[in-house]
């Protein structure tokens, strides 16, 4: 499995807090039938700030210190950007960074609300031929109450990126039925871990795929399984699955009808 999220980088933000911490969860990672992991350290969010050559440098020390310990797993650079009012000039100065150097850059909004600014952003990045990447849209409370509030930056051109937690039940079961009910109505199109540590917040990505495939059926499975592959490829990604087209109406009317 390719993970797209995760704070696996040491003394950047609130993820791993040493080397030590990165390697155990690497090697948790690992475990859990993870090959490929793009850091994506937090950055402008009002807390960290961690511009792109530091995380490159970083990301080079880190994949030293698994070789050394033998850990197969490979890790690649990205950030975690939160929506800010200079980044699409930062964006054009080289400060930010895409994920694994693709054309999908991960946004970050503010978990009480939309920004304003959001559609424009996104529509901007679409027309520079980038691909937004909304991490975790589920824990979104403007989302959570209003899903078409989503659905409108996925018309955009953006994408969904649900945590692996949330799919598998670990924040409860409205945010568990919230994310599956996003995959159906086409709003996510990639699971990944937004790891921090090896207790609270760890990897799981193997417990959030096999909710998937009990919840969604297998070409869910495989539709998410291969989004991943296909981002850190650069490819075009898909963004509906056939098993999820066919109910489209049927659900879209079933969802929303449910939250009026
Ligand atoms: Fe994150």
């Amino acid at each position: 499995m390719i993970d797209i999220h995760s704070h696996i980088l040491p003394f950047m933000d609130d993820g791993a807090a040493d080397y030590d911490a990165a390697l155990a969860m690497a090697l948790d990672a690992h475990n859990d039938g993870i090959t490929t992991v793009v850091a994506t350290p937090h950055h402008a969010n009002g807390v960290y700030m961690n511009p792109a050559p530091e995380i490159e440098a970083a990301v080079r020390v880190l994949n030293a210190k698994l070789q050394e310990a033998g850990n197969p797993l490979v890790v690649l650079p990205g950030q975690e950007i939160r929506i800010y009012g200079e980044l699409l000039d930062d964006l054009e100065r080289g400060q930010l960074l895409t994920l694994a150097g693709s054309r999908y850059i991960l946004l970050e909004m503010p978990s009480s609300r939309v920004p304003r600014t959001m559609e424009e952003t996104c529509h901007e990045l679409v027309i520079q031929g980038m691909v937004p990447v909304i991490a975790h849209p589920e824990r979104n409370a403007e989302v959570a109450a209003d899903p078409s509030k989503l659905l409108r930056l996925i018309e955009l051109g953006a994408l969904g990126q649900v945590t692996a937690q949330s799919m598998a039940g670990v924040f409860g079961s409205k945010l568990q039925k919230l994310s599956l009910e996003l995959c159906r109505q086409h709003a996510v199109h990639i699971i990944a871990s937004d790891a921090h540590d090896s207790v609270h917040r760890p990897f799981g990505l193997s417990e959030a795929y096999g909710v998937v495939r009990r919840e969604l059926g297998e070409e869910s499975f495989d539709f998410f399984l291969q989004n991943a592959r296909d981002i850190l490829a650069n490819n075009e990604i898909n963004r509906v699955n056939s098993i999820q087209s066919n109910s489209k109406l049927h659900r879209l009317f079933g969802f929303f009808s449910r939250k009026g």
